[in-house]
C-alpha cells in the first residue's frame, strides 16, 4: 500500500504526557511502530532544529525514540531509532552544557550529564542494539531516553539561574561566554 506520512503535533511542557512513564513496546516489528517512527522523522525534519524526539512528545506513551548521533570527525550524522532503550552510565566524570527540548520551546538552560553512556534497546526489526557514546552524543541519547520517564531537561538543572530565551541570550553571548 501507499506510505502516508505525517508531521506530528508536539506537546509542550505542562502536558502530562510528559510527566508520564511510557509503556515498553511489546513488537518492535509492529507496523504499527514503524508508521509512529516514519511519523516522528517526518516531524523532526519538518521543525528542522532538533537533533531527536521522543514518542511522548508526539502524544504516545511508549519506550521509542529518534536522535541523530555525530562521528567523531563531526563529518557524519546517524539517525537512530531506539525502542525500549537502557541506558549504563560508564564513568563518573560529568559536564556541563546547553540543552534545549522541542517541548520546551524558545528556551535553553545548562544541564549536568554523565559523559560516556552505553545504550542498548531494540531497533524496527526486533534486533539488539549496543551502542557505546560520550560526550554531546551521550548527552542527546541522555536526553531523549529521560523522555520515557517523565523528565525534562529543566527538571535536571541544579542552578536555573542559566534558563534563558535563546532569543535574548543571543545577543549577549559574546559578552558573558
Ligand atoms: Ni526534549
Amino acid at each position: 500500500g501507499k506510505n502516508i506520512m505525517a508531521i506530528l503535533k508536539i506537546a509542550k511542557m505542562g502536558h502530562p504526557i510528559l510527566l508520564q512513564k511510557a509503556k515498553k513496546v511489546d513488537d518492535p516489528t509492529d507496523p504499527k511502530i514503524k508508521t509512529l517512527v516514519n511519523d516522528m522523522l517526518e516531524t523532526l525534519d519538518d521543525l528542522g532544529n532538533g537533533v531527536g524526539l521522543a514518542a511522548p512528545q508526539v502524544h504516545v506513551s511508549l519506550q521509542v525514540v529518534i536522535f541523530e548521533t555525530v562521528s567523531d570527525d563531526g563529518k557524519e550524522a546517524n539517525l537512530i531509532t531506539l525502542i525500549n532503550p537502557k541506558i549504563d552510565v560508564l564513568t563518573k566524570e560529568t559536564s556541563i552544557d546547553w540543552e534545549g527540548c522541542l517541548s520546551v520551546p524558545g528556551l535553553r538552560g545548562q544541564v549536568n550529564r554523565p559523559n560516556k553512556i552505553k545504550y542498548s534497546g531494540l531497533d524496527l526489526k526486533g534486533n539488539k542494539i549496543e551502542t557505546i557514546a560520550e560526550g554531546f552524543n551521550a548527552r542527546v541519547v541522555q536526553h531523549e531516553c529521560d523522555h520515557l520517564f517523565g523528565i525534562l531537561y529543566p527538571h535536571r538543572m541544579k542552578d536555573l539561574s542559566s534558563l534563558q530565551f535563546v532569543s535574548e541570550a543571543k545577543h549577549w553571548v559574546n559578552r558573558n561566554e
